[in-house]
This record gives C-alpha cells, sequence and structure tokens, in this order.
C-alpha cells in the first residue's frame, strides 16, 4: 500500500474506534443513568433554608449545626399521616435513649396558610418537648420543599377545614451533624426500623 493509502486506512479505523466509543458512552450513559440519577439525587437532598420556628423565631439550617436532624414535612391539620409519622418519631427517639440525646426531630409544614408559629407550637408539643416546629412564609417553605425534594400540594376538599386539604410525599430524612443527607425512611418504617436505622447511620 502506499503512504496515502495507510493513511486513509488508519483515518478509517480511527473513525471506527470513535464511533464504537461513542456508541459505548452513550450506552452506559443510558444503562447507567436511573443508577446515577438516584445517587446523586440523594446526595443532593437538603441545603440551606430560612425559617420560622414554633417560637416565631428566624432559624436557618446553621441553627441545627452538629446536631443531627430527624425532618418530617406534613401539615398539622394532616387526618392521619403526619401524626402517625410524628408518633413514630417519637418512639424512635425514645427507644434511642441516650444514643440519640443530641438528635433534633423537626416538622416542617407544608401549608403555611394554616400553621402559623402559635398553631405549630401546640401541634408539636403534643409528640413531646424536644420536637421543633417550622413554618415560614409561602415563599420559605416552597424553598425549603425543593431543596428537600419535597411534593407537596393544596387540593380543595369541601369536608376539610378551610375546605382544602395538602397532599405532600411523606418520607423521614436523617441528615447528618455536618447538615449531609444520611438516610431516608419511608412512611411504612416501624419505629423499632425507624431507631435501629438512625442508631445505624450515625454509627452508634
Ligand atoms: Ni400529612
Amino acid at each position: 500500500m502506499s503512504d496515502s493509502s495507510h493513511t486513509l486506512t488508519r483515518r478509517i479505523a480511527f473513525a471506527s474506534v470513535m464511533i464504537i466509543a461513542a456508541v459505548a458512552i452513550g450506552t452506559y450513559a443510558l444503562m447507567s443513568s436511573p443508577v446515577r440519577l438516584k445517587t446523586t439525587g440523594e446526595a443532593l437532598i437538603g441545603g440551606p433554608f430560612t425559617m420560622l420556628n414554633h417560637r416565631g423565631e428566624t432559624v436557618t439550617e446553621k441553627s441545627f449545626a452538629g446536631k443531627p436532624m430527624l425532618l418530617f414535612f406534613g401539615f398539622t391539620f394532616c387526618p392521619d399521616v403526619c401524626p402517625t409519622e410524628l408518633q413514630v418519631m417519637a418512639e424512635a427517639m425514645k427507644q434511642l435513649g441516650s444514643r440519640g440525646s443530641d438528635i433534633q426531630p423537626i416538622f416542617v409544614s407544608v401549608d403555611p396558610e394554616r400553621d402559623s408559629p402559635a398553631v405549630m407550637a401546640d401541634y408539636v408539643a403534643a409528640f413531646g418537648e424536644r420536637f421543633i416546629g417550622l413554618t415560614g412564609s409561602a415563599g420559605q417553605v416552597q424553598q425549603m420543599s425543593a431543596t428537600y425534594r419535597v411534593y407537596y400540594a393544596k387540593v380543595e376538599n369541601k369536608d376539610a377545614p378551610h375546605a382544602y386539604t395538602m397532599d405532600h410525599s411523606s418520607i423521614i430524612y436523617l441528615m447528618g451533624t455536618d447538615g449531609k443527607f444520611l438516610k431516608h425512611f419511608t412512611y411504612s418504617t416501624d419505629a423499632k426500623a425507624l431507631a435501629e436505622g438512625i442508631a445505624a447511620a450515625l454509627g452508634r
């Protein structure tokens, strides 16, 4: 073969390798994307927020620095899911005892229209004095919910107080002492499993 045909052969070979590589990378990206979305999605849960606690004081994520946070998002008029989950959280804290004495259980309202700090104060008191309730302006609640990937929506319901209820995701989040996401627990988790999961995630 002449020099020029060698060059052409090399060019074709090189082009073929590039196409195969591109297809392989594309296929890999397609095949691995659900997994990668899941793992990176979890790592991106949580972040800065500015809210009002149930005493009416402005708090941010820095207010809880150094303490693991156990968070649940809901609303005080919730007929079943929220009281159930908060009760499970309260019971898990009891079961953890001294192993969880620094953990801050937090109930975040997704219904600031009805959940004023005073309403939150009455509500969280029913689950123990350690609970902190967070609420705020519609914008503040929206911002914090978005960082935690929490879904919520107002739904008309003529039988509900003020003729509406709130749809919302029901996931408990455990954040580490550095404020970063550690683990989430789904709705069906009971108090024992929650306590054990928290202890394992915190290495206690
Ligand atoms: Ni609820």
